[in-house]
């Protein structure tokens, strides 16, 4: 009984943890799509800064070489935000106008492409940002 009792709970959390892991794994950073990109309300905290950290953080926090060269930083909103040395790299409302669309959708010379000596990001991963700064850059 107990030994019968044990392989029903075994496969119960087994069960579980499928349920539970698979649609966590969709939403992995550089992964998730069109759903959440088309889409109206965008999170900064829950979309955009994962997104930032997967796919920059490693140049463009404090001691990263992208950091050192332009000063931007995404640790956070304020730091994503205030830009470079140079100035705001977001104009909120207009993703036209925001420097940063320009250099993720690579309409800039190859040197200021991001991110930096790597695969463009996706449509999908592009747009996500596009809206969010177009919805107003908030931190939401
Ligand atoms: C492999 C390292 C690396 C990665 C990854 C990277 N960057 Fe950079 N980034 C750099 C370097 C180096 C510079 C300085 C380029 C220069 O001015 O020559 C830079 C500069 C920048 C600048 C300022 C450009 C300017 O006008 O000075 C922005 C904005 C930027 N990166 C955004 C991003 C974003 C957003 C991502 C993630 C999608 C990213 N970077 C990923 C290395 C990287």
């Amino acid at each position: 009984m107990t030994s019968r009792f044990t392989l029903a709970v075994g496969a119960a959390t087994a069960l579980a943890t499928l349920l539970f892991v698979a649609p966590a794994m969709d939403l992995l950073p550089g992964e998730a799509c069109a759903a959440q990109a088309a889409k109206p309300g965008v999170s900064f905290a829950e979309d955009v800064l994962p997104l930032l950290k997967f796919k920059c953080s490693k140049c463009h926090q404090p001691d990263g070489e992208g950091y050192e060269k332009s000063g931007f930083d995404i640790s956070s909103y304020d730091t994503v935000m205030k830009g470079t040395k140079f100035g705001a790299m977001i104009i909120a409302g207009d993703p036209d106008a925001s420097s940063l669309m320009r250099m993720l959708d690579w309409g800039v010379s190859p040197d200021i492409r991001m991110p930096h000596g790597k695969k463009q990001l996706s449509t999908c991963d592009r747009d996500l940002i596009r809206t969010w700064i177009f919805e107003g850059a908030k931190d939401n």
